[in-house]
């Protein structure tokens, strides 16, 4: 089964949708029980929906698709249950003001070094940052677009970049360690600058590989 932690936001259901096409059985988490049974009656495919610390008993992996703000007091509890599972972080710590948003700094680094942090345990991969959730939620549009990767857990990399490339056009590429992420997590400000000027939902594709 594969958990989304926060999984009634628009990111959250986007992945749920698309890994629950894509064939995965698929739970949906929230604070509140009702929330999460709504947003997997939304998604339908199967899709299934609990409390946080439930998703986080019964999945792996277990994706990470709350706002920044929550993701310490989300995590925190339910460090033990996430011991040895992979936690994909899709988080971007940013900031949105009428003229721009910028990305946050974090004492840690990034939001996917702070979540390895707080679970010494499990195995974070960061990923999706740059997936919009709109082009998620549409099963229609394709998305040509690369989800940079980056982990310490080389398996969990693998497996992670594997179940990335199920969603249509997809290419996983492979940033190394959890100490790239920030660089993800920041380029994830650029593209929603860039999404401001031309009214669209940009991505990245790397060349040369
Ligand atoms: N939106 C995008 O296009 C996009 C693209 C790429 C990556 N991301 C990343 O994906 C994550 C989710 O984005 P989103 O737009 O789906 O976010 P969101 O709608 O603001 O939040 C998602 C869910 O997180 C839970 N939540 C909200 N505040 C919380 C808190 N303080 N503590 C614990 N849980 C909280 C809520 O679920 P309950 O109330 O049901 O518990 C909410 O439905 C973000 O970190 C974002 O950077 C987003």
């Amino acid at each position: 089964m594969l958990g989304l932690l926060g999984g009634t936001g628009p990111e959250g259901k986007g992945l749920g949708l698309r890994f629950a096409l894509a064939g995965e059985r698929v739970m949906i988490g929230s604070r509140q029980r009702h929330r999460a049974k709504a947003a997997a009656e939304e998604l339908g495919c199967g899709a299934i929906g609990g409390l946080n610390s439930e998703v986080a008993a019964k999945s792996d992996p277990v994706f990470v698709t709350t706002p920044y703000q929550g993701q310490a007091e989300t995590l925190e509890p339910l460090s033990d249950i996430l011991s040895d599972k992979i936690v994909v972080v899709t988080v971007a710590p940013l900031k949105f003001d009428p003229s721009t948003v910028s990305a946050i700094h974090i004492d840690a680094g990034s939001a996917a070094e702070e979540v390895q942090q707080i679970l010494p345990n499990a195995k974070v991969v960061a990923a999706f940052q740059t997936i919009s959730a709109i082009e998620l939620l549409n099963p229609h549009v394709r998305i040509e677009s690369d989800v940079v990767v980056c982990s310490d857990h080389l398996d969990a990399k693998k497996s992670i970049m594997t179940l990335a490339e199920k969603i249509d056009s997809i290419r996983a590429v492979d940033a190394g360690s959890l100490v790239n992420a920030h660089y993800v997590e920041q380029i994830t400000a650029l593209l929603l600058n860039i999404n401001r000027e031309y009214k669209t939902h940009s991505s990245i594709k790397i060349t040369g590989i």
